[in-house]
Order: C-alpha cells, then structure tokens, then sequence
C-alpha cells in the first residue's frame, strides 16, 4: 500500500515538473496565413490535438478533411468545428491507419474526388496500447504510427506533386515524440511483439516517423512538397489512457491539469504548416515551433534506407506502384 502510494506520488512530482517545464518553453503559432481555396487532410483529426489543428485550419478558410476509424467521433468533430468557425467546408471520411485496405479505400476516395491537397497533417496516432498483430501482419502500434502513414504519404504524394509549388509548397506534417529518442531500429525485430513492449514500439515507431521525413526528403527532387516532423510536448489528451485502467486514469487526469491543452499541443503543427520559413525546411524536427534536431540516429542514411526498403515491401508496394508515387 505504502509502495503504491509512493510510486503514485513521485509519478505526480515528475508530472508537476515536467508540466511546468513544458508551459515556460511553450509556443504560439503567430502565422496569420490564410487558407482560402486550399485543402488540408488531418488524420486523427476527430479529438486531442489533431481536432485543434482541423479547428485551426477551418478557421483559416480551408477545406478540411478529418479522418478516423469510428464515424460517431467523426460526426461529433463535425459539429464541434462548425460551432467555432463558420466554414461548412469540412468533411469526415473513415481511415483505419491499421488497415492497408482501409488506407488505400481513403486514399483512392481522395485522389478521385480531391483537385488539390496542400497540407498533409500525419496526426493520428495510439499510445502505448497492448500489442497485437494487425491482419496485414504487423504490430498495431508501428502500423497506426508509422506503416499505415508510410503508405497513406506515398499514395497521396502525387496531387500534393501537382498541388504545390516552389514558392508555396505543399506540406507533409508527421508527429513524432520526444519518446524517439529511446526508440530503436531493428530491422528483424521491427514486429515482433515478443521482444519489444509497448511504450517501446511508441518510441520506434516515432523514431521511424523522423527517419522517413529524411529519407523522404532525399527522394523529392524538387522542392514542391517539404516533410516535417513536429514534437508537441508533453499534451493532456486521451492518449494516456492507453497505459491501462488504473495508471492511464491517474496520467490522464495529471495530464490534464498541468500538462499543455490540446490547443497549445497543436501549435508547433500549425506553424510547420503554415509558417514561409517552416515551407523552405524539408526533413526536420520542430518543437516549440522552433527547429531542433532529433536523435543522432535519426539522420541515419543507412538506418533510413533500410527502413524504407522494409517498409515497402510490409505495406505491399511493388516497385512500380512505388514509381507512380514519384510521377
Ligand atoms: N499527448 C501527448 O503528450 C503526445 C506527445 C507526443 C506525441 N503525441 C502524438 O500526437 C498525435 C496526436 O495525439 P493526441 O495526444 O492528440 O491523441 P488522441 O487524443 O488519442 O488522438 C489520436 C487520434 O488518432 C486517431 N487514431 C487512432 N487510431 C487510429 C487508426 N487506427 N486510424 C486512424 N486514426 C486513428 C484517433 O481516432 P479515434 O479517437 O477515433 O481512435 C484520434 O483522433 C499522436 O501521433 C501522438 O502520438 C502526443
Ligand atoms: C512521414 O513522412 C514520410 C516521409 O518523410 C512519409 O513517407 C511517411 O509516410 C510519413 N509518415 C510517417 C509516419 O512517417
Ligand atoms: C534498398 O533496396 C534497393 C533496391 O532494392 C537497393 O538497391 C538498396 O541497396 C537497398 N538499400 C538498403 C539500405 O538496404
Ligand atoms: C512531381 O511532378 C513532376 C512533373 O510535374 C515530376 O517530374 C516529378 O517526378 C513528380 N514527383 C515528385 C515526387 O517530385
């Protein structure tokens, strides 16, 4: 009893510091760049964060595209959105990040009905949730954070190709974790469910997010479409819950109080989406709507270059399907 309530109380005195640090060093996104006449894809973009950052770009005359698995949430976000602004420009769409069938269905809805796609906000994502294999074989959390967004970035590079331009380019925003910095790599181990737990495959797949953006970037020959990747900070949302009943209730309900709001977490994504200089960086981390550098590994080339080639063949593109991307 003595030791649950010792571990209770250092848990909220880390908190409490790790709250304070993160509202003195918190940012604003200052851009009053308009959105008018521009489309943006906000997956995840039904609660937490990711329904600030839809909010935010509706706010600024964009058609937005929210997009998760279940529809009730999605209606929800609807309506919270046209509450706050006035724009009636913004449509739900189902995408299942842990289904290659569901992600190529949005993809393909997208590339036939969409003219134009500037902004790409990889914002969905699960916590540290128990493990299992999905049924296209790999484990759930690398697939919703890192796979299933690998392959939606990929299908949807061609109309963000044709979408942007030198001066205004369009832009991929991935979300990454101050957790990358305890990710690994292990090619072989990348889905075993047996060797890694949870919270590491969080930070793995968070680490790939980074990896991808370099190596991405490397493949864009023109300067057209810039990848970046954000870390918001430590955010009270409902991610915690993931932990488990009893310490996901305490993180989440300590999350609330003294980490950053939804609001403030979305910040540093808006302004790599927004910001002139933001649009003139490819391949790079951004925190506090600053640029700041990941781990060393994560400009890894040969790191890079084998997740790459790994994802590839997990996520079921051919060479040719992937020399379409590029087209
Ligand atoms: N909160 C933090 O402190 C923190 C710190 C660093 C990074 N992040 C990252 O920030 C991003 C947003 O997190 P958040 O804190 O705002 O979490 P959140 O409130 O749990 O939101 C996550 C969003 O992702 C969606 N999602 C979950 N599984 C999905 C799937 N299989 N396919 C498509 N969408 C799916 C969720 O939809 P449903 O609700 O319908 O499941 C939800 O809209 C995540 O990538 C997270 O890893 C968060
Ligand atoms: C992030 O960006 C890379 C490109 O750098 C892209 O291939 C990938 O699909 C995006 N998503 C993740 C989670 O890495
Ligand atoms: C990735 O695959 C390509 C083509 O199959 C190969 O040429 C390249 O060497 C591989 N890269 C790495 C780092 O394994
Ligand atoms: C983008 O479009 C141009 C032509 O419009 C093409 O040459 C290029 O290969 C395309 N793809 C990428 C990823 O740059």
């Amino acid at each position: 009893m003595s030791l649950l309530l010792c571990i209770v109380v250092g848990i909220i005195i880390v908190a409490l510091i790790v709250g304070l640090y993160e509202k003195s060093t918190n940012a604003i996104c200052t851009s009053k760049k308009r959105l008018d006449g521009k489309t943006a894809i906000v997956t995840g973009g039904t609660t937490g964060m990711g329904l600030q950052i839809a909010t935010d770009f509706a706010e600024r005359g964009a058609r937005v595209i929210i997009a998760c698995p279940f529809k009730n949430e999605g209606i929800d976000a609807l309506k919270y959105i046209s509450d706050k602004t006035s724009n009636t420009d913004v449509v739900f769409k189902i995408l299942d990040l842990s289904s290659i069938t569901s992600i190529r269905e949005f993809a393909t809805d997208v590339l036939n009905i969409e003219k134009r796609l500037d902004i790409l906000m990889n914002n969905a994502g699960v916590g540290a949730v128990r493990e299992f294999i999905t049924d296209d074989g790999m484990s759930f959390i690398m697939q919703v954070n890192y796979f299933g967004q690998f392959l939606l970035t990929l299908l949807l590079l061609p109309l963000l190709n044709k979408t942007g331009t030198t001066s205004d380019p369009a832009r991929i925003v991935n979300t990454s974790s101050v957790l990358h910095n305890f990710g690994f790599i292990n090619i072989h181990k990348i889905n075993d469910i047996r060797y890694w737990f949870p919270v590491q495959f969080y930070a793995n797949s968070k680490l790939s997010v980074v990896l991808f953006a370099h190596e991405l970037t490397k493949r864009l020959k023109r300067n057209n479409v810039v990848v970046n990747c954000v870390d918001p900070g430590m955010v009270g949302t409902g991610i915690f819950r993931s932990v488990g009943n009893i310490l996901g209730g305490i993180l989440t309900m300590i999350g609330f109080v003294l980490f950053k709001t939804p609001w403030l977490g979305a910040q540093t994504a808006i302004h790599v989406a927004l910001d002139k200089k933001a649009g003139e960086i490819s391949g790079q981390l951004f925190k506090n709507c600053k640029l700041t550098r990941a781990k060393r590994s994560a400009y890894n080339d040969k790191i890079a270059g084998e997740l790459w080639n790994t994802s590839t063949s997990l996520v079921g593109l051919s060479s040719e399907a992937m020399e379409k991307c590029f087209q």
